[in-house]
Parts: structure tokens; C-alpha cells; sequence
């Protein structure tokens, strides 16, 4: 894959117009971008399709979390969106996993890469153990991403720090996608562990999810091309 496939941009706005336009103006400097919970929420499955009416490929980060038939319905429901990447949450367990991995494949050709979101990153040790989970956030992670490779999935969505681990936990071949991505001259913004475009995929990144550092940038277009250079020096 070129080094710029790595990037999806992160669309967090319920303005449209602005994600349309973001999209035009990064199609083809960037691998795709993502649209979550706020966006799609807002205008549901004809603004995302206008969104990637250009061609840009679209990850949809909805993180569906329900019993098997729904979220499977769910999934099939994606196809009309035709999204590159689509996800679940670990912890709605292996009959779900495997209900949604079997609902992806139905779509054949278009088979969205299906990603599991392992534990929250605004969760620590402290809130898994008040919900039973005894040992480490990171113990969990690990734990998670196992059963998701177990039940046929793509890969997890994880942090910079967590990719080493995952890496040797469940092979070259399962993907790794990264928020939490800042160049070396972009604010930090909101995001505490952060790690440089070309340090995560040194580490072992397959996607990077970069949003304000593109977003926010005075020109979108030359902040995406500079961390193409970054990357291609990778
Ligand atoms: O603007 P920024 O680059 O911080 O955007 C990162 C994107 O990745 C946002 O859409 C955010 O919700 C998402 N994300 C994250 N950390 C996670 C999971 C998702 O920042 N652990």
C-alpha cells in the first residue's frame, strides 16, 4: 500500500458541506477519511455516500455494541454506504463478533475490513475493576484483540502504545489502525499519548486516524502533504 493509503481523516462535525468539501479537497492525498457517531447521527447514510461520492474511502466508526442478529443486521445494513472499514466493540463478545464478520462477508468484493474497538482509551484500570474486569486495561486489550482475531476479524483499533504488544500478540497480518497521531508541528489538542505519523508505522501501524492536525490546519491540503513526505520517508 502507498504510504498516504494509511491516513483516514477524522470528520468530527455535523456539517456536510464542510465534510464534503474536506473530502474533495484531500481525495487523493489521503487514504480515506472517518465518519463516527456525531456525523452519521446527524445525517444518516445519504450524506456519508455523498461524502465519498468522489471515491474517497470511508471508515465508519460506529462501534456497534449489541446482541448478534442487530448489530449483524446492522452491518449488513453498511453495504449500501459501501464502507472500506467498519467496527464493533470487543466486549459484545465472540457470538456477536462472529455474527458481524459473517454479516461483512455477504458483501463479497466489497467486504469492509471489520476493526473491534478493544477497551476505550478514556478508560483506565480503575473503571475496568468497577465493572468486574480484574488486571490491567492493557491485559484486557490484549486479551481482546485474541478473541477478535479468533473470531475471523480484520483487526482493532488501539494506541501508539499498545501497538508493540498487539503486534507480537496477533501477527503481521491483522490490522492495526492508530488515533492519537501528531506531527511534529501540530498542536496536541486535546490527545495525551501522541505518537508522529512515521513513528506509529515504524512501530507497526497499518492505519494512521489523523483528524485536527489536517482538519485544523490553515491549509488542509499542504498539512496532508507533509505528513505524506513524513511517511514516505518511513
Ligand atoms: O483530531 P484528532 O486527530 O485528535 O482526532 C482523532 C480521532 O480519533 C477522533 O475522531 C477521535 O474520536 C478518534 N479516537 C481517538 N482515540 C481513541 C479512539 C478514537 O482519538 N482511542
Amino acid at each position: 500500500m502507498k504510504p498516504t493509503d494509511r491516513i483516514f481523516v477524522a470528520l468530527d462535525t455535523t456539517d456536510a458541506d464542510e465534510a464534503v468539501a474536506m473530502a474533495e479537497k484531500l481525495n487523493g492525498l489521503v487514504g480515506g477519511v472517518k465518519m463516527g457517531k456525531e456525523f452519521f447521527t446527524a445525517h444518516g447514510p445519504a450524506e456519508v455516500k455523498r461524502v465519498s461520492a468522489g471515491g474517497m474511502p470511508v471508515f465508519l466508526d460506529l462501534k456497534y455494541h449489541d446482541i448478534p442478529n442487530t448489530v449483524a443486521g446492522a452491518i449488513r445494513a453498511t453495504s449500501t454506504m459501501k464502507p472500506f472499514m467498519v467496527n464493533v466493540h470487543a466486549s459484545g463478545g465472540v457470538a456477536m463478533m462472529k455474527a458481524a464478520a459473517a454479516a461483512a462477508a455477504e458483501a463479497g468484493d466489497d467486504k469492509p475490513l471489520l476493526i473491534a474497538v478493544t477497551v476505550l482509551t478514556s478508560l483506565g484500570d480503575e473503571d475496568l475493576n468497577a465493572m468486574g474486569i480484574a488486571g490491567t486495561a492493557e491485559e484486557q486489550v490484549i486479551r481482546l484483540a485474541k478473541l477478535t482475531q479468533d473470531c475471523g476479524l480484520d483487526g482493532v483499533v488501539c494506541s501508539a502504545r499498545e501497538v508493540t504488544a498487539l503486534r507480537e500478540a496477533c501477527g503481521d497480518h491483522f490490522k492495526l489502525v492508530v488515533p492519537g497521531i501528531r506531527p511534529t508541528w501540530a498542536s496536541s489538542d486535546d490527545q495525551k499519548r501522541i505518537v508522529t505519523p512515521s513513528d506509529a508505522v515504524r512501530m507497526g501501524a497499518d492505519y494512521l486516524v489523523i483528524g485536527r492536525p489536517i482538519t485544523s490546519a490553515p491549509d488542509p491540503v499542504e498539512a496532508a502533504k507533509k505528513i505524506a513526505e513524513e511517511l514516505a520517508g518511513v
